[in-house]
């Protein structure tokens, strides 16, 4: 039976690899084909009786997200096709579901209806990362998000883009760097980076977008994750006692008076360098954000500034090779983490053009961007996830340049 082979018992909880994965790119609406991938790698290469046993018990049975009837449907008829064109017996339970489906759904319902789906994400924590913790960390962080099909709903802002997963990866893995620390992020869409953030003890959370429809979608969000939030205009941000706030702030129109109110410790944004009118007004509301300068250095668990380092020293180092250059524009970033605000970004270069513009503006705005990817420790918390590609993802580190 599926229950003894997917590890001692049928709870959630004891489900362990391939199976967890199976399930997790269920519940994230993961395509077809990588569901019919990983089914045949836990039935050993092919999707065996108690795959199929454990695809209706565990998955469609329990389904219970909004608009996963047409997901499950499309899914259903590939893993049909796939048992049938292997010449295996295909079960019972799958066939009626899917009759079921095709009578209950029409075609066009999709068009007529919803476009909104829930997507479950789960965070896997790898087991050695939660063995080296003392406290007990929690072994999976699941979020529900309500999403679009639709990807230029809500100015783009109502779908999850690689970027974000990358980001709330970056934050999971590296929770310190976040701990006790005040986040604001710019472009925030569905809110996924923003949930992982109050998953990591910050100060402070304020979560912005330009566009309301899309962050009336953000505030179903943080109810679906049982965070309270209050909503404010860049005008004035009522001060209480819940730690996720919500802001309308279209970069356009964000006054300088009120964004250097709010002196963040670190500004986060996802997906956000991609329209090329919009690039001056994100730049000139990052290099407001970071020129916001303490008078307290901020202390920076996790940020190992090597010993007697200085901004003077590194610069002077000369012959230096191009992975040292690398290596010393890092510890540059981390020196000025510890004195003054930073920002984390994540892009996906689709239009070099478009980057280049960008780093060319935050040039001329005394912003110093950094490409920290190949320099930060980055865990997989999302092995299931084969549509995610990781590596598309560039992390970038900016913090202002006072000299
Ligand atoms: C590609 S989406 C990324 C959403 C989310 N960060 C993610 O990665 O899943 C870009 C986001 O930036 C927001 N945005 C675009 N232009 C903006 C502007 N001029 N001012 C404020 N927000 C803007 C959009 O509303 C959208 O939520």
């Amino acid at each position: 039976m599926v229950k003894e082979e997917i590890g001692g018992g049928a709870a959630a909880d004891a489900i362990r690899p391939p199976w967890l994965h199976l399930l997790s790119a269920f519940l994230a609406m993961e395509p077809s084909d990588s569901l019919i991938s990983i089914s045949r790698d836990c039935g050993g290469g092919a999707i065996t009786e108690s795959v199929q046993n454990f695809i209706w018990d565990q998955c469609i049975s329990r389904a219970d997200g909004k608009g996963s009837a047409p997901y499950i449907r499309s899914f259903l008829k590939k893993v049909i096709l796939e048992i049938e064109s292997a010449g295996a017996v295909v079960a019972d339970e799958l066939y009626e579901q899917f009759a079921f489906n095709m009578t209950s759904l029409k075609g066009d319902d999709l068009a007529k209806g919803d476009s909104r789906i829930i997507r479950k994400i789960s965070f896997l924590y790898p087991y050695d990362h939660v063995e080296a913790q003392v406290c007990q960390s929690p072994r999976k962080l699941i979020v529900p998000l309500q999403c679009s099909l639709n990807m230029l709903e809500g100015d783009t802002g109502c779908s999850i883009w690689p970027s974000s997963l990358f980001l709330s990866e970056f934050i999971l893995s590296c929770p310190e760097l976040f701990s006790m620390k005040s986040c604001f992020e710019l472009g925030s869409g569905v809110g996924l980076v923003g949930i992982c953030l109050a998953n990591v003890k910050p100060s402070k959370v304020i979560l912005t977008d330009g566009d309301l429809s899309t962050l009336a979608n953000l505030k179903v969000n943080l109810e679906l994750n049982h965070m309270s939030t209050r909503f404010g205009s860049s005008q004035g941000i009522l001060e209480d006692p819940y730690k996720v706030k919500c802001l309308h702030l279209p970069w356009e129109s964000a006054l300088e008076s009120d964004l250097r109110d709010l002196m963040p410790d670190i500004v986060l944004g996802a997906d956000v360098i991609y329209d090329p009118e919009c690039i001056p007004h994100l730049v000139r509301v990052i290099s407001t954000l970071l020129t916001t300068k303490k008078s307290t250095p901020l202390h920076r668990g996790g940020f190992k500034v090597p010993n007697g380092i200085s901004g003077d020293t590194l610069l002077k180092n000369s012959n230096a090779s191009s992975s040292d250059i690398v290596n010393r524009r890092y510890e540059e970033f981390l020196l000025a983490s510890t004195t003054q605000p930073v920002a984390y970004i994540a892009s996906v270069v689709r239009n070099i053009d478009t980057f280049n513009y960008f780093l060319k503006v935050a040039q001329e705005a005394n912003l110093r961007v950094v490409d920290i990817t190949q320099n930060v420790k980055m865990l997989d918390f999302l092995p299931y996830m084969l549509s995610y590609q990781r590596s598309s993802v560039r992390l970038l580190g900016i913090y202002h340049s006072f000299h």
